[in-house]
């Protein structure tokens, strides 16, 4: 299929594309840079020995979406473009309100008024939100998130929901990631955050490399078995195949909608992951327990078993390998993408 992913010069798009070319796919990609990085683009496509145009357009511009989208001739569209951080889109929802659902908007008029109707889209645990029982399953209802990012997820899903069931042509995909980290094996593409990350591994592997000095280590008095939080962490390898065997499935089965948690059905605690870190790069992580972070859940991890049985996927990389890999491409590229 020739695929169009947005946000594909970001972390988790531009491991996709790889793994898209690399199952035989053609890929073009639509990103407008703000948090994503062309040098991306460019590695992914050398690292599957292909050329993948990137077009610098803001999804937010209907008209300019809707021009793209009808000069380019594709099967389907792999959306991942959005705002992400946790934290700022409480402090600015209508930015994130506005951001995350108008570009769906004009991505989903552009597809339909162009003909293409298979869409896999990047949502997130974040929907199930403080009431639901761990592991979490994918029937349960109702989603909900505590924060406005998490929110826009929630919202996308009915969205794309709606629009299936009033045109049953579609073909949809809601993935829903845990916590996706690692990088490639090579080195050569990885999570490279704009200013100071807001995610655990990303922050470590500053930490190790010398860009910061430690670790805060957000509430050491949960209820779990070292009193820190506990997460599903994923490599995303595994996230990116995840996309490749969904796209593939849906692209060949009924029209319908799917929903298919991508996760490994275990939690890592925080100091975990330190540990992990510190045997994969051979250097301490100097890192002090300071109070909890709001919206924090204590613990939380998928049932992976739909997406298994499903689709045949399951995650075979483990949480040695994630932080080996992010060493590798945090010790080659000590800046991220500013290093090229
Ligand atoms: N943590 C720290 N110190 C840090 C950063 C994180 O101790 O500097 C802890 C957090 O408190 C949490 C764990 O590490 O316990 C993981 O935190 P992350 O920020 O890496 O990940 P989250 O689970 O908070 O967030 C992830 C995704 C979001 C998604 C959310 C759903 O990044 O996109 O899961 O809960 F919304």
């Amino acid at each position: 299929m020739r695929v169009l992913v947005t946000g594909g010069a970001g972390y988790i798009g531009s491991h996709t594309v790889v793994s898209l070319l690399e199952d035989g796919h053609e890929v073009e990609v639509v990103d407008n840079l703000v948090n994503g990085n062309a040098e991306a683009v460019r590695r992914a496509g050398e690292l599957a020995g292909a050329e993948v145009p990137l077009h610098e357009v803001d999804l937010a511009d209907a008209a300019a979406t809707a021009d793209l989208l009808s000069r380019i001739d594709v099967d389907a569209v792999i959306h991942f473009a959005a705002l992400k951080a946790v934290g700022e889109s409480t402090q600015k929802p209508l930015e994130y309100y506005a951001n995350n659902l108008g570009t769906t908007f004009s991505l989903l008029a552009a597809m339909r008024e162009n003909d293409v109707r298979t869409l896999v889209f990047s949502s997130s645990a974040t929907v199930y939100g403080e009431k639901a029982p761990v592991p979490y399953v994918e029937d349960f209802e109702p989603l909900d998130s505590s924060s406005t990012y998490g929110q826009t997820k929630v919202m996308t899903e009915r969205i794309l929901t709606d629009v299936a069931a009033a045109d049953p042509r579609w073909r949809i995909a809601l993935l829903r990631y845990f916590n996706p980290v690692g990088a490639h094996p090579s080195g050569r593409i990885g999570e490279d955050p704009r200013g100071i990350p807001n995610n655990l591994v990303p922050f470590i592997a500053q930490v190790a490399v010398g860009r910061r000095e430690k670790l805060s280590v957000f509430g050491g008095d949960y209820p779990t078995t070292d009193g820190t939080c506990e997460r599903d962490y994923i490599h995303v390898q595994d996230v990116a195949e995840g996309h490749v065997v969904a796209l593939d499935a849906i692209a060949a089965g009924d029209a319908a909608v799917h929903t298919w948690n991508l996760g490994s059905g275990q939690g890592t605690s925080v100091l975990e992951m330190i540990g992990s870190f510190e045997r994969a790069s051979g250097r301490e992580i100097p890192h002090e327990v300071v109070a909890r972070r709001a919206g924090d859940l204590p613990a939380f991890w998928a049932d992976p078993t739909k997406a298994e049985r499903e689709l045949g996927w399951r995650t075979a990389r483990s949480v040695d390998d994630m932080c080996r890999d992010t060493w590798n491409w945090q010790s080659q590229n000590p800046q991220g993408y500013a290093d090229a």
